[in-house]
């Protein structure tokens, strides 16, 4: 069976690439390269012009990619408007940052189905079909609407939050009744099934038979799928480094010297906790002052979803961090923390992360946070460093024997990067050998098995399966 993998965001690869921007990209890049298949959405790109919106395939390996233009009213409503000012929000808690507008959901209804109409005629009968992400909920049901009898499976990246949070989203049962048009919907974490089920059945009347969603005629399954990454590549790029010449790699080696390094990296998104994290920092060298001028702290944050304005205000407020704290902390000779606001390569990342002796990863809610993973991927097993964790990642379900922390509490978070930097020998190696265990078990290539054997092994759903 062909995979159809459809997402908002596609990337095609060439040659001059830097990291793409979120775990999700990187991810399903990973497993479908391996595969092969077609993947189908977004190019990135505005035009209003007709031929924007015509689909332009290209092959790259065994891969075909697919992509449509979004028209800059579509940018604005669909992508930028419902999908990142109120799914994103409401889907990470925070309900104050929630902004709703009818005509922003029109034109997300809009998209799904212009996306829908686009990929019918590039639908074979056997393909499994399998969609990615909030942007893109009632893709399926509009596929089934004109009569597409596929498998299809959805998979949701970020948390799924309780139905009392997500109940407070206008035309939040019509949204998540569109999920019974799925035959598998994935999710990170047993948190998110529970919240995900409960909304279901509280807010639009669906049944638990036989441990599947029943909605209508149809039955949905709803399954946690904690999402990986390649492992063992990661590790080789990491371990490249430490020979590696390349500027930004040595670079980093010469500037810090003896210096210990503490590394977040991040989407510049307020969902990880950035501007917490950089205060937790500045709590830390005010409470243990001998460590002033002996560690330094990076964080690197490429800036993400500038034209909405919960984002730009961000971005003001941590260069007003950075620059408070480091005027308030620093010496002639030292700097405490330093902010870059760009991406670098995988192999660049690789290489900070394995020079750094702290990870800290304390986003304020993520769905899973791959950073989590590829710090752990990419330490040296003979001298690791430690991963700060935040509880309010997914990865935190799988990741217990990292520092765990709550982000709203600075002290601790200060606390737990004194800890790390502490930590005797043996005791980060057997931490960091159990983190390398599980993330090795479940890695992506897991992953996506795991989905797809769930997903191919559904009963194909019946001729007149479309959602009541
Ligand atoms: C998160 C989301 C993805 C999204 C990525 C980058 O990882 O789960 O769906 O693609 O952020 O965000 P962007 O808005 O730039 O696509």
């Amino acid at each position: 069976m062909r995979l159809v993998i459809v997402s908002n965001r596609v990337t095609i690869p060439d040659r001059h690439e830097k990291a793409a921007a979120g775990g999700l990209a990187v991810a399903l890049r990973e497993a479908l390269e391996k595969r092969g298949g077609l993947w189908f959405g977004w190019s990135g790109d505005v035009n209003d012009a007709a031929a924007g919106q015509a689909v332009r395939t290209v092959q790259r390996g065994k891969v075909t990619y697919a992509v449509t233009d979004l028209t800059e009213s579509e940018r604005q409503t669909y992508y930028l408007g419902f999908s990142n000012r109120a799914l994103w929000p409401n889907m990470h808690y925070r309900l104050g940052l929630t902004e709703f507008s009818r005509t922003d959901y029109a034109g997300y209804l809009a998209v799904n189905r212009r996306f829908a109409k686009a990929l019918i005629p590039l639908l074979k009968p056997d393909d499994l079909i399998w969609i990615h992400d909030y942007h893109l909920i009632p893709l399926a049901a509009e596929l089934r609407r004109r009569g597409v009898t596929n498998r299809i499976g959805y998979f949701h990246h970020i948390p799924w939050p309780p139905a009392e949070v997500f109940g407070a989203l206008p035309f939040s049962a019509t949204l998540i009744s569109t999920m019974g048009a799925y035959d598998l919907v994935g999710v990170q974490t047993q948190v998110d099934v529970r919240n995900l089920i409960s909304g279901l059945v509280s807010l639009c009347g669906a049944r638990m038979e036989g441990g599947k969603v029943r909605m209508g005629r149809r039955e949905t399954t709803v399954q946690a799928f904690p999402i990986g990454i390649d492992v063992e590549a990661f590790r080789k790029l990491a371990a490249a480094s430490e020979r590696a010449a390349t500027r930004p790699i040595k670079a980093t080696r010469e500037s810090l010297g003896a210096r210990k390094l503490v590394i977040g990296v991040d989407r510049l998104d307020y969902s990880k906790g950035i501007v917490q994290r950089l205060e937790a920092f500045g709590q830390f060298l005010r409470s243990h002052p001998e460590h002033r001028g002996r560690v330094g702290m990076l964080q690197i944050a490429p800036p993400s979803r500038t034209d909405v304005p919960e984002y730009a205000e961000l971005d003001r407020q941590s260069d007003e961090t950075a620059g408070r704290l480091n005027a308030a902390l620093g010496e002639f000779d030292w700097t405490p923390i330093r902010v870059v606001k760009k991406a670098y390569s995988r192999n660049a990342l690789a290489g900070f992360y394995r020079r750094a002796q702290v990870g800290l990863v304390t986003p304020m809610r993520d769905g899973m946070n791959l950073v989590a993973k590829e710090y752990i991927a990419a330490q040296d097993p003979a001298d690791p460093g430690v991963l700060v964790l935040s509880r309010f990642a997914g990865a935190a379900q799988q990741m217990g024997e990292a520092l765990i922390v709550n982000p709203y509490d600075t002290h601790e978070v200060a606390e737990a990067i004194r800890t790390a930097l502490a930590m005797p020998k043996s005791e980060r190696i057997r931490r960091f050998e159990r983190l390398y265990e599980i993330i090795d078990a479940t890695d992506i290539g897991w992953w996506t098995q795991c989905y797809l054997d769930a997903l191919s092994g559904i009963e194909a759903p019946a001729q007149d399966s479309a959602p009541k």
